[in-house]
């Protein structure tokens, strides 16, 4: 869609995060602009301006005009973890979870991933492409406007390639997650490797723009990690780790050594691993939903926010571990488990979660030059998005001007 031309006029209040670099830490994450009876003027599909309705109406004469009705607003949510290249369901095995087998039980028992990857191979591209069109659809009605997915449930060559087309094509960030789980086809983990890095990478280093691994007990150690996020780098992508899901297996120090841009999950993170990433540019994506979905311990989020750490939320969404699209909803976690207040939820949904997706400088504030993504809320204050815990907060989203009315 072009970008549009219009005001979104009778704002209750506009809120985005103060400051214009990214990422935030610390007390930085805690500031927000909030303008009170405001408008925007978007021209081209980019916030022209933002500000007191009189001063905004002086120069937005002739434009369309969209009338919030006293609603609030704030940019897009940016959903910088999301798995939405999948086939089938696993509800099932949430079944028998909620009867008490754990998650890594199933697993190991070839459900789990393994049993995503057999749907996601029987769903073939067209099913796919149709499967992560859905899934997307579900995020924009939740108020995400930018966001990443990665592939992971096809471990073979077309399946992963055919994944990472379905997200480019449906506008998501695509990261490759080429080491997920190693599929019961190929021998070990190392002749896995081999293959991907010889017969996938070159290609999907051509449509993905970053490279993850689950490195945990039962999927990749550190020392295969790094084989595989050292080509990866080599190859051009940027690199992200699933890390300290369950047990603290060195993906911390590997993500830092590396440069990576983020290290996410860190459930089980400790102390040390708290201070090496307040100290580092690796940004923690926290993931309260999956946690939740799993009964899992909460990751040390108020630990990691006041040590200085780049902190940012994410929903995880996909099939197993985190069935769920919600940004509001982690937003809502992480006030209530995180000890994150509304302002910090806010930054690491938008400004921080933009920066780890490379994208800080065009989403995630709402001040002249930004993407006009915005989310008007079905309240006439922001902070509802952590407050309302699973509530219909979202009541039209913005895409580059182009809004899309859901109540
Ligand atoms: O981020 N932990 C590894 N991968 C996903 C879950 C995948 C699944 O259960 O299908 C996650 O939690
Ligand atoms: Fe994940």
């Amino acid at each position: 869609m072009a970008g549009a031309d219009l005001v979104i006029d009778n704002l209750a209040q506009v809120a985005w995060p103060a400051g214009s670099g990214a990422p935030l830490r610390a007390g930085a994450m805690r500031e927000t602009v909030v303008v009170r009876d405001a408008a925007i003027a978007v021209r081209d599909g980019k916030v022209a301006a933002v500000g007191p309705r009189a001063e905004v109406a002086a120069g937005s004469a002739g434009l369309d005009v969209l009338d919030a009705g006293r609603r609030a607003a704030v940019p897009g949510l940016v959903d910088c973890h999301t798995h939405p290249a999948f086939g089938g369901d696993r509800v099932d095995e949430f079944s028998l979870r909620a009867r008490g087998a754990s998650y890594e039980e199933l697993h190991a028992a070839g459900g789990g991933i393994l049993s995503t990857v057999r749907a996601t191979r029987a769903a073939g591209e067209e099913g796919i492409r149709r499967a992560v069109e859905r899934h997307r659809g579900w995020m924009l009605r939740q108020g995400t406007t930018t966001w990443e997915g990665k592939s992971g449930y096809g471990l073979d060559r077309d399946t992963e390639l055919a994944s990472l087309r379905a997200i480019r094509a449906a506008g998501g960030v695509a990261t490759w997650l080429g080491a997920h789980a190693i599929p019961p086809e190929v021998g070990d983990a190392d002749a896995y490797l081999d293959f991907m890095l010889a017969d996938v990478l070159p290609e999907a280093s051509a449509i993905a723009e970053a490279a993850d691994v689950f490195l945990e007990e039962g999927a990749f150690d550190a020392a295969r990690a790094r084989r595989y996020l050292e080509a990866c780098r080599a190859a051009g992508l940027e690199l992200r780790l699933h890390g300290d899901q369950f047990t603290e297996s060195g993906a911390v120090p590997l993500a830092i050594d590396l440069g990576a841009r983020s290290v996410d999950h860190l459930e089980a993170t400790g102390p040390e691993g708290v201070r090496a990433l307040a100290a580092s540019d690796v940004t923690a994506v926290l993931l309260p939903a999956s946690a939740l979905f799993l009964d899992r311990p909460m990751p040390p989020a108020r630990a990691l926010a006041d040590a200085g750490a780049a902190v940012a939320l994410a929903t995880d969404f996909n099939p197993g571990s985190a069935f769920c699209e919600s940004l509001p909803l982690v937003c809502s976690l992480a006030a209530t488990q995180l000890g994150l207040s509304p302002a910090e939820a806010l930054v690491a949904c938008t400004v921080n979660a933009a920066h780890v997706l490379g994208r800080a400088s065009t989403v995630g504030r709402l001040g002249p030059g930004y993407a006009a993504d915005v989310v008007l809320l079905d309240v006439p204050d922001w902070r509802y998005l952590a407050y309302h815990l699973a509530g219909e907060v979202v009541h039209t989203v913005i895409v580059g001007g182009n809004p899309t009315r859901l109540r």
